[in-house]
């Protein structure tokens, strides 16, 4: 109660979270050590001034020398100081008061007017400081110093950025009484019914508490605000400093979660005392915000997968945590765009590789609807990379993975747990004793999620993992040629293809012969020489790595049998770091369904023909060919029996999939004009496309993801530059440079073109465009206005769009 009149403030952003204030605002910040920074007199006034959240490697510049390799996206790392000033008021001299740090990455120390306060090697986790006994009240300012240390490199195989990067909140609880723990409730839903769900809470309650009466009040509210239910325990606590206690509530006609209906309920619960004087009013103590999800699901090693009763196919992509040309830095509408970009194709759900992610992307995922597979390590005590996690292992393992069970199982949208992705200990005896144990430490915690491990090592025979039996559904990734000979291997085992395809492209890039099937490289062994001189790879669906597959390869055999019950297919996204099949330049991936950018290239349209109710209608490439030459041409469509392709009006063919086809394919003579396809259901016409030949680049056309957004200084608008020709067609290779101004009350705070191999800076206010395309991100400030973009290139009308800040 008392912290909502202190600090105004108090912002629950984050779901299953005591209220908290953020505490992001006005950091000073260092890129470089030293020793003593930590202490509360040191002089930062010449230190650079930022919010968080905040990752310094994105500032950086490509740079073919870096020590974290093209592997982590040749941008720098190193160390880096954080600190922050700030008063508390007297008034709350008698409250706990705790910082909390959503992710640090990675080795954080952290220090409150000089006295240290811990360590925190793992760069992926949330943790909490008690700050208290530390702390000054009134005018007398309290520093609190943050040490980052990612210089010794390389410490992992994809972009982690470096910094501060995800939230911070300081959380203040009564002293004078309990509170509820960090993380201090686990909702659980033991039985659903249509007619009614039991729901189960669990509260951890922390304090020194007089033996005295308390009652633990405990409403929920339906999506719309309704109460549904309110049920008050009252409860005699003892001289405890942690107790637990229950609460069980039945929900009658209860709204389920689901991918497409994902009903959420809120659930407040309000600690209050009773007086020792009678008829004094019960005094409120404490209080905590959930959200929950009515949902059950099951793994079958015959029928595959449901949600509440009902098969469904998991149609899931892996995700790196990164956002492109923000890095690594979170932020809740760069998140949400990605998952909308992957909520039209289709896509219902996530395997956050290799690591926990952002609690906000798991508010979203339970918001939008997608399954989450949230995975602990990419490692446990062997390596993979010198300076990675294994040498944190033996210390942290138990901690991290409790810490991450404790702050997710309330998600309904996470789904199941991996203790793991391509464990170097599957190869010997030592993953036996190791996944017992950690599957027991999830289990101690959450026993209503399967847990799983992604296997790299297929050989049931081979694999230590598996052999420890302890695994409740099998995590396979590639060897898709095994799949459908799963139940021989494993008999009575459940599957799921943790990691598939690996296939490659760049946006809007296209090789002739597009049904030849390349691998990229094609052996562990020898050098890459297969490559393009340009370093791009056809976005034909027809490239991939040699451990992997095509799209359509893999995603045939998932689809084809039910017990299997989907994939997980890398990536949605590229990601920085990892460009294989290149090196140097290449410092992105090329593995996405979709550019860095966010760009989708063109099999997100194979997926969102296959995993939609569409309807979809797609062809590819471009239309600037020599004369004469012979183009490919496909189309990907659905909720059609034909489709009919015509070039210049005139037909050239009716095609039809086949069998299992999931494209069709027409060989044509290339002549300038139009290529139009038109897709038709018993001779009824569904959809109808067409692509022109573009001439020069004449002017640009700017398009912004949204046009109103909010003035709080975080919000975005994501704005898609395209090149065109004096008709209006997208200039197929245009890679003008485009200068972004920008008036009004935002800011520009990355560009790209999701070209993999570009080495212009993200933060800047110009860029290249690739392939005809170009984005510019525009945050917004604190003030609300219009801001105004303009774009300009040489040679290239400028243009301007509006973006309103309320
Ligand atoms: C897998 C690995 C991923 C990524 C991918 C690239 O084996 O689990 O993290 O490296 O290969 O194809």
């Amino acid at each position: 109660m008392c912290l909502l009149l202190l600090f105004g403030v108090f912002v629950a952003t984050a779901q299953n979270h005591q209220p908290s204030q953020n505490f992001n605002q006005n950091w000073k910040f260092f890129l470089g050590d030293d020793s003593t920074a930590y202490k509360p007199g040191f002089n930062d006034t010449q230190w650079r001034n930022l919010n968080l959240p905040h990752d310094w490697s994105i500032e950086g510049a490509f740079d073919e020398k870096a020590i974290s390799t093209t592997n982590e996206g040749a941008l720098p790392t190193g160390t880096g100081w954080y600190r922050k000033t700030f008063t508390l008021p007297a008034t709350i001299k008698d409250e706990y008061v705790f910082i909390d740090f959503d992710g640090i990455y990675k080795n954080s120390q952290v220090w409150i007017n000089g006295h240290f306060l811990g360590k925190r090697p793992n760069g992926y986790i949330s943790f909490r400081y008690a700050l208290t006994p530390y702390l000054n009240f009134g005018t007398k300012p309290n520093v609190i110093a943050v040490k980052v240390d990612n210089s010794e490199q390389p410490n992992s195989r994809w972009y982690s950025g470096s910094g501060v990067y995800r939230n911070v909140w300081l959380v203040t609880r009564p002293k004078d009484g309990l509170h509820f723990g960090h993380w201090g409730t686990f909702i659980t839903t033991p039985k659903i019914t249509a007619k009614s769900a039991n729901v189960n809470i669990k509260f951890t309650i922390n304090g020194d508490p007089d033996p005295r009466e308390y009652v633990l009040t405990t409403t929920i509210y339906d999506e719309n605000g309704k109460q549904v239910k309110k049920l008050s325990t009252d409860c005699r606590l003892k001289q405890d400093t942690t107790v637990y206690i229950n609460q069980a509530i039945t929900i009658n006609s209860p709204k389920l979660w689901s991918i497409d209906h994902p009903h959420l309920y809120k659930v407040v619960t309000q600690l209050h005392y009773i007086p020792f004087v009678w008829g004094q009013p019960n005094v409120l103590v404490d209080s905590y915000t959930n959200t929950f999800g009515i949902r059950s699901f099951n793994f079958d090693a015959k029928k595959g997968f449901s949600l509440n009763g009902k098969a469904l196919k998991i149609q899931g992509v892996c995700q790196h945590h990164d956002l492109g040309a923000l890095g690594a830095a979170v932020n809740k509408r760069a998140i949400e765009r990605q998952l909308e970009i992957l909520k039209a194709m289709g896509c219902n759900a996530i395997r956050t590789s290799h690591n926990p992610p952002a609690p906000e992307f798991l508010d979203l995922c339970d918001k939008m609807g997608f399954l989450v597979m949230d995975e602990a390590f990419d490692m446990w005590a062997k390596k993979k990379n010198k300076f990675d996690y294994y040498r944190d292992w033996k210390e942290w393992h138990k901690t991290d993975l409790e810490d991450q069970i404790k702050r997710d199982r309330n998600h309904p949208s996470v789904f199941m747990w991996s203790i793991g992705n391509e464990i170097r200990e599957q190869f010997d005896s030592t993953g036996i004793t190791i996944a017992k144990e950690l599957v027991g430490i999830v289990k101690s915690l959450d026993k209503t999620r399967p847990v799983t491990s992604a296997l790299s090592e297929n050989k049931p025979e081979k694999n230590f993992i598996y052999q420890a039996h302890a695994l409740d559904v099998i995590g396979l990734n590639y060897h898709q040629e095994a799949y459908a000979d799963f139940s021989k291997n494993y008999p009575g085992e459940k599957f799921i293809a943790t990691e598939t395809m690996s296939a490659l492209a760049s946006r809007g890039h296209y090789d002739p012969v597009s049904d030849t099937t390349l691998k990229w490289p094609h052996s562990s062994k020898g050098k890459f020489t297969d490559g393009n001189t340009d370093m791009t790879v056809s976005a034909y669906d027809n490239v991939a790595a040699y451990w992997g597959s095509t799209h359509e390869e893999t995603w045939k055999i998932i689809k084809k049998h039910p017990f299997l019950s989907g994939l997980f297919v890398w990536t949605g996204f590229d990601y920085l770091g990892e460009p294989t099949p290149y090196p140097w330049p290449a410092r992105s991936s090329y593995f996405g369904i979709i550019d860095l950018a966010g760009f989708p290239k063109d099999v997100y349209y194979m997926y969102q023909s296959e995993w939609t109710n569409g309807p979809v209608l797609h062809i590819l490439p471009h239309w600037n060919w020599q004369p004469g030459k012979i183009v490919d041409v496909w189309a990907y469509y659905n909720n059609a029996d034909e489709v009919e392709l015509y070039l210049n009006g005139k037909s050239l063919g009716i095609k039809r999939k086949q069998g299992d086809d999931l494209h069709i394919l027409w060989k044509v003579p290339y002549q300038v004009g139009t290529l139009k396809a038109v897709s038709r259901l018993k001779g009824k016409v569904v959809l109808s496309t067409e692509i022109k030949t573009a001439g020069k680049p004449v002017k640009i056309e700017l398009i912004a993801d949204r046009s109103r957004i909010k003035a709080d200084g975080i919000d975005l608008s994501y704005i898609t530059a395209r090149v065109l020709d004096a008709d209006g067609n997208l200039v197929p290779d245009a890679d003008n440079l485009l200068k972004f101004s920008i008036a009004g009350p935002g800011a520009i705070v990355g560009v790209d073109n999701g070209q993999q191999t570009s080495l212009e800076p993200f933060k800047a206010s110009q860029h290249k465009a690739f392939n005809g395309l170009c984005l510019a991100i525009v945050q917004s400030k604190a003030s609300a206005g219009e801001i105004n973009i303009t774009a300009e290139g040489a040679g290239l009308k400028s243009t301007t769009i509006k973006i309103k800040t309320k």
